[in-house]
């Protein structure tokens, strides 16, 4: 597929010891795509990032990158990649500028001081490029960490749980940052277990639990698919057939008649607006409802219950 950027087949990673963090992962990016990998703690998150970034060795399976293969020509590809890990970690005594500017040499780039500059301007951290990364806030520190992961112009970005342990404030920052870096044309792919930053980030989730993937769509078509609205309204007495003037809803009579079911909209506004309607549409035909009750799926209810129910009942729910 020539408009993939990253191949995986088959990933699978045992470590000593036992534990079975992969099981067997299929996995396609798209290049110029933001990707959220969304799962628990213990899913496997960060054992596939470091698959792919040469720091965990796969039990199986391979790993293509920019179509070649990661494990036959590895510095070619490293150099393509950029890496901010879960954990902070670095010598805190460098300076910021420093840092960033040793990052970029690592990888066999020629030093480009206006480069360092635009990325420090980009992170904020400009006016901080002389002090000590030890000085530095956590939030800061976190963002010296992406500097030094963008330092030698990656094609792909992996950021595992880039906003962990950061305020609200910074969370939102660190979102349009990484807006922008896709508008520069870096393929993202971002970990995460907070479902609100794959909602408002992601092109694409993919729900990763125990090693699986459970499910890989379009965020869009992942809440139209599973989110959706539901409501149930009680009527006053059974309804044998639903009028034809709301054959236009996903409506269905249940419970011989005595409850109207509502399941549709896309995860946004349109549900809600539907019911609206549906319920003057009863009250011009006067049809008389005891009671309704409504309720929204979103992302988090689809993320829980693919979790809860585990793969065989996701796949089903998605097919
Ligand atoms: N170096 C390691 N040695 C042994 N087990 C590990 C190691 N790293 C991770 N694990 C285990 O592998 C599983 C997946 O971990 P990880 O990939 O870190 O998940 P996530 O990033 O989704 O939280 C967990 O059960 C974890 O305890
Ligand atoms: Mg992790």
């Amino acid at each position: 597929m020539s408009d993939s950027i990253l191949d995986i087949r088959g990933l699978a990673k045992t470590y000593k010891g036992g534990t079975t963090a992969l099981a067997g992962v299929d996995l396609t990016i798209r290049r110029g795509e933001i990707f959220a990998l969304l799962g628990p703690n213990g899913a496997g998150k960060t054992t596939l990032i470091g698959a792919v970034c040469g720091l965990v060795r796969p039990t199986a399976g391979t790993i293509c990158a920019f179509g070649q293969d990661v494990a036959h020509h590895w510095r070619a590809v490293r150099r393509r990649i950029g890496l901010v890990p879960q954990e902070l970690a670095f010598d805190t005594f460098e300076q910021v500028e420093r840092s960033v500017a040793y990052s970029r040499g690592i990888f066999g780039c020629p030093p480009d001081r206006a480069r360092i500059h635009e990325v420090l301007r980009s992170l904020s951290l400009y006016d901080k490029r002389h002090t000590k990364i030890r000085e530095l806030s956590g939030g800061m520190k976190r963002r010296v960490m992406i500097a030094k992961a963008l330092a030698h112009d990656p094609e792909l970005l992996f950021l595992d749980e880039p906003t962990a342990g950061v305020d609200v404030e910074l969370r939102r920052d660190m979102w349009r940052q990484i807006g922008e870096l896709r508008a520069r044309g870096t393929t993202i792919i971002l970990t995460t277990h907070y479902i609100e930053e794959a909602e408002e980030m992601a092109d694409r989730v993919g729900v990763i639990d125990k090693g699986r993937i459970l499910l890989v769509d379009d965020k869009a078509a992942i809440i139209g698919k599973l989110g959706r609205t539901e409501a149930r309204i009680t009527l006053d007495r059974p309804l044998p057939v639903i009028p034809p003037s709301l054959s236009a809803y996903a409506l269905s009579l249940e419970e011989d008649g005595r409850v109207l079911q509502y399941r549709g909209g896309d995860g946004a506004g349109k549900g809600r607006r539907e019911i609206a309607r549906i319920l003057r549409t009863l009250v011009a035909e006067g049809i008389v409802f005891e009671a309704i009750e409504t309720r929204q799926s979103s992302l988090e209810d689809i993320f829980v219950t693919l979790v809860e129910n585990g793969a065989a009942s996701a796949r089903a729910e998605a097919a």
